[in-house]
């Protein structure tokens, strides 16, 4: 299992290319089944979820090509539509290919995901969706078995308890695209990924609209064609970096990236007296000295993402004054504050919300990755504490982040991979 070593202390200076968007990549890849042609996706990042994606498809019967960062799916011929618990254990978006394999056969099975570091992963909501398209389901040993002989529009509430669902809304977005007449999905999701799906989907020949507001609407077509896409820019992958470069009080330009998918992340910079310049495709964000402590509460897009809550989280540690961070997407997303506290930092979690006393500096230590989002938050420590820090379990992080030692040496860091 590999690790990080990181000397902090030093203030990131340059310029550093975000990757297109993990979320959207996973389902744009699923969203290839709903063809029997080639579908081509570009520029694709090299992450450990993806090649996850790759090999399910794969043991559907999909021929996958990758040459360098472009991926071909070609879902023709007999396909097995299945999705065992082996690969959906290691990767919960794997259940994007419920929506197409229901929608492409009019059966499948798969796996229910099980247990999750960041809380509760309820799939309500994925369910409702196909159901009201008229999908039969049954959950048996572990599995969603879905049957349609054929899935009709309708129209349906997909907004849950939490809010929104961004699976959930794609997933059926996806199953809807073949089925017979009009479904009009209500509490959709807004999250740029949902869109990016769509335009790919209507690419494919899908007839969609309203996608990115609360209503979508989707007219089923016969079938769809293979097509061509470049998935957005990673938001997440490109607030981190603008976390960075403030925890380390460096002056970091970020390019390749949509500042305004980021509206929500540039305001909290600024209110907590970081610079940000926002440019078409490019951020530039400069901060001096500590930032000012400030008030985050997650919500769905365009809201802060839930996603960047402990990027901030290590962020705000540092801030001068109290600052509060409120989790409402995943309400128990809070176990990289047990490992900040570790390195010095002060926080108290009460429920769902994270109580954060600033501190002057944080003390490298060894600390734990638990999930994706949690490394991310730990390196950005690592990053601005005196002394050494080792972060182990960094699995964790090459999930969503392609080598992102490899882009935080060239703007000063010192980080080292040590494999074991
Ligand atoms: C997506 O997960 C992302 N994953 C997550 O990113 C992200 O944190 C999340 O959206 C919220 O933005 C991918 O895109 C692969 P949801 P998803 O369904 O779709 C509840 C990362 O770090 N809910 O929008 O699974 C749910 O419990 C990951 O990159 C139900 O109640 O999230 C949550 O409270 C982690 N029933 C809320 O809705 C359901 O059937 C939003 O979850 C589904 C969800």
């Amino acid at each position: 299992m590999d690790r990080f070593r990181i000397r902090g202390g030093k203030p990131l200076r340059g310029e550093v290319r975000v990757a297109r968007a993990k979320n959207a990549v996973l389902p744009l890849l699923a969203a290839a089944l709903l063809s029997e042609d080639t579908c081509v996706i570009e520029d694709v990042p090299f992450l450990d979820d993806v090649v996850t994606m790759l090999k399910l498809l794969e043991s559907i019967g999909v021929s996958v090509e990758m040459k360098g960062r472009t991926i071909k799916i070609s879902a023709a011929g007999r396909l097995n539509p299945e999705a065992p618990y082996d690969i959906v254990r290691k990767m919960r978006a794997s259940y994007y290919v419920l929506g197409p394999l229901l929608a492409r056969f009019g059966d499948c099975r798969v796996s229910l995901p099980g247990g999750c570091a960041i809380g509760p992963r309820p799939v309500d909501l994925h369910l409702k969706g196909i159901t009201a398209l008229g999908a039969r389901v049954k959950i048996e040993k572990g599995y969603i078995h879905a049957r349609a002989r054929s899935l009709r529009g309708n129209t349906m509430m997909l907004e849950g308890q939490k809010g929104p669902s961004v699976g959930a809304t794609i997933n059926t977005m996806m199953a809807a695209v073949l089925a017979r007449g009009e479904t009009v999905i209500e509490g959709a999701a807004c999250e740029p990924e949902v869109v990016d799906v769509a335009q790919f989907l209507s690419k494919m020949g899908a007839d969609i609209t309203g996608a990115g507001t609360p209503t979508i609407t989707i007219r089923g077509v016969k079938e769809l064609r293979g097509a061509r896409h470049k998935p957005i820019p990673d938001r997440i992958e490109a607030g981190t970096f603008a976390a960075a470069a403030a925890i380390t009080r460096g002056r970091v330009e970020i390019i390749g990236c949509e500042p305004r998918h980021l509206t929500a992340v540039i305001t909290k910079l600024q209110e907590s007296g970081v610079r940000v310049e926002a440019g078409v495709d490019r951020l530039l964000v400069e901060a001096r000295g500590r930032p000012q402590a400030v008030k985050i509460s997650t919500a769905p897009y365009p809201g802060f993402p839930t996603d960047l809550q402990a990027q901030f989280t290590a962020l705000l540690s540092i801030a001068q004054g109290t600052s509060t961070v409120t989790e409402n997407i995943f309400e128990s997303r809070f176990l990289h504050c047990l490992e900040l506290n570790r390195m010095g930092a002060l926080i108290d979690i009460t429920g769902n919300m994270a109580v954060i006393h600033g501190v002057e500096r944080l003390e490298g230590a060894q600390v734990m990755a638990s999930d994706l989002r949690a490394s991310a938050a730990l390196v950005l420590a690592g990053l601005a504490a005196r002394g050494q820090t080792e972060i182990l379990r960094i699995y964790h992080l090459d999930r969503g982040y392609e080598r992102l030692e490899n882009k935080l040496k060239p703007l000063g860091a010192d980080i080292r991979r040590v494999s074991s």
